[in-house]
C-alpha cells in the first residue's frame, strides 16, 4: 500500500527528515500490519541524524515508540488478530531464546539486529524511490502504518487510549525499569536522576514506585526542574555542583545510593560526576546513548573498586516488553502511572522537523505525533 513517512536518506549529517511516500508491503510470515495513532519523539532517533549513532546503510524510515491496532495478520501469527490494540516495542522479544527463556527479554536475540536496515529475514518490507528502505528498531513508527515482527508487538487491554500508550514503547519503560529493576532501588534510597526528559522522568516515577526517600533530579533545563517535583522529585536542581551540594547535605557526606543517567548524550564526564555523587556500595546506572565512536572517560577507577560500586548498564530499563508494557498500561488505566503528563506537545508527521528541533531546545518531556484517522 501507498503511505506516507519520514526518512533520513543521508544519516549523520543532521540533514532532518524527509516527508515523503513510501510503499509498504503486507505482513508475511510472523508479522503483522499496524494502524498508528501517535509516534513518540525519542532522543535515540535524533542521535541518527547527528551521527551520535552512525549507520553503515541508508535510507532509513525512524521512529520507535508507537501503538495502534492491528489491520492484518501474516502467516503463522497466532497470538494477535486484526482489532487488537498493540504497543510497539522498540526491541523484540521471540520468548524463544536463551535469553528471553531467563526472562531477560531485553537482550533477545533478535534485539541485535533492529539497526541492521531490514526485516529479520533480510528483506525489506518499506520502499521509497524505487529502493528498499531499512526501518528503526523493525518498526518505523514515523509512518501512519507499519509492518512489524509479531514479536515487537505488545498487545494491551483496548480500553486504554493509545496516544498516551505508544510512549510505553521505549521511553516509559526504558527510564522506569533503569530505576526499578537495573539499579534495583530500595526502600528509603537516595536517588539522583541526571536528565529529566521523556526517558529520566519515568525513571523518576520508578523511583517513587520503589520507595526511595529522597530523589534528586538534575537538568539544566527550568522546566523540566519544575515538572519533576510533578512527577515525584524530592528536589530538583540545574547542574552537577548544584547536585553535589544537596546530596552531601541530605547524606551527611555519605553519597547517593543510586544515581541513574538519562542524559541526551552520555558524554565520559558524566559517569565520573555520577560517581562522585555515589556512596560507597552504591550502584550507578548508565541508561543515556554515548555516542558510539566514544571511548574516552576519566574515571577514578582505584576509589570505585575500593568503595564497592557498581556500574550497571541498562538497555530499555532490563524490562521484559511482554511483562512490562501491558504492566504500565494497566497502571496508568488504575491512575498510577503519569502518562498524559509525559506529553508536552503534538505534532503532524509534516511537523516533523521542527517536533525535533523543540526536542534539542529541551521544550518538550515527550513530543508526540498525531495521526490522522
Ligand atoms: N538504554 C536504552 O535502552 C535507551 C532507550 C531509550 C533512550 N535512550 C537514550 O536515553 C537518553 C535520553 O533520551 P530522552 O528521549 O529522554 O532525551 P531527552 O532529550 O528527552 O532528555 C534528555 C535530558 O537530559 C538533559 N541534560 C542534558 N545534559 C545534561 C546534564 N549534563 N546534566 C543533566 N541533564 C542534562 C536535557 O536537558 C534533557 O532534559 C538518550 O541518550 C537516548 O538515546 C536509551
Ligand atoms: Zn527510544
Ligand atoms: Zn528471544
Amino acid at each position: 500500500m501507498k503511505t506516507v513517512g519520514a526518512l533520513l536518506w543521508e544519516p549523520g549529517t543532521h540533514s532532518g527528515w524527509s516527508v515523503e511516500e513510501i510503499e509498504l508491503d503486507p505482513p508475511k510470515r510472523r508479522e503483522v500490519m499496524v494502524k498508528l495513532t501517535s509516534s513518540g519523539i525519542c532522543h535515540s532517533d535524533d542521535h541518527l541524524d547527528t551521527g551520535d549513532i552512525p549507520l553503515g546503510w541508508a535510507p532509513i524510515l525512524g521512529g520507535h515508540e508507537g501503538a495502534g491496532v492491528v489491520t492484518e495478520v501474516g502467516p503463522e501469527v497466532t497470538e494477535l488478530a486484526e482489532g487488537d490494540h498493540v504497543v510497539l516495542s522498540f526491541l523484540p522479544s521471540c520468548g524463544k531464546c536463551r535469553m528471553c527463556v531467563a526472562g531477560r527479554a531485553n537482550m533477545c536475540e533478535l534485539g541485535a539486529g533492529v539497526l541492521a536496515g531490514y526485516a529479520p529475514d533480510g528483506t525489506h518490507r518499506i520502499h521509497a524511490r524505487g529502493q528498499g528502505v531499512g526501518a528503526m528498531s523493525y518498526l518505523g513508527t514515523f509512518s501512519p502504518y507499519v509492518t512489524v515482527p509479531v514479536d515487537s508487538a505488545v498487545k494491551i487491554d483496548p480500553s486504554i487510549p493509545l496516544m498516551p500508550a505508544s510512549l510505553i514503547g521505549c521511553g516509559v519503560p526504558t527510564g522506569w525499569g533503569s530505576a526499578v529493576y537495573a539499579a534495583e532501588i530500595q526502600l528509603g534510597d537516595t536517588v539522583v536522576v541526571f536528565g529529566t526528559g521523556g526517558v529520566g522522568m519515568n525513571a523518576v516515577q520508578g523511583a517513587v514506585h520503589r520507595g526511595a526517600r529522597n530523589i534528586v533530579t538534575v537538568d539544566p533545563v527550568p522546566f523540566k526542574q519544575e515538572k519533576a517535583k510533578q512527577f515525584g522529585a524530592t528536589h530538583s536542581v540545574g547542574s552537577f555542583e548544584e547536585a553535589q551540594r544537596v546530596i552531601e547535605h541530605m547524606t551527611n557526606g555519605q553519597g547517593a545510593d543510586r544515581v541513574i543517567i538519562t542524559v541526551d548524550v552520555a558524554r565520559g564526564d558524566i559517569v565520573e560526576q555520577a560517581n562522585q555523587l555515589t556512596r560507597r556500595g552504591g550502584v550507578i546506572v548508565l541508561t543515556a546513548a554515548a555516542p558510539v565512536l566514544q571511548r574516552d572517560v576519566q574515571f577514578d577507577l582505584f576509589s570505585f573498586a575500593m568503595s564497592g560500586k557498581r556500574l550497571q548498564g541498562s538497555l530499555y530499563g532490563t524490562t521484559n516488553s511482554k511483562n512490562d508494557i501491558p504492566l504500565i498500561a494497566e497502571m496508568y488505566k488504575s491512575g498510577q502511572f503519569k502518562l498524559d503528563e509525559l506529553i508536552t506537545r503534538t505534532y503532524k508527521l509534516e511537523q516533523i522537523n521542527e517536533a525535533f528541533a523543540d526536542l534539542r531546545e529541551g521544550k518538550n518531556l515527550r513530543g508526540v505525533i498525531v495521526y490522522d484517522d
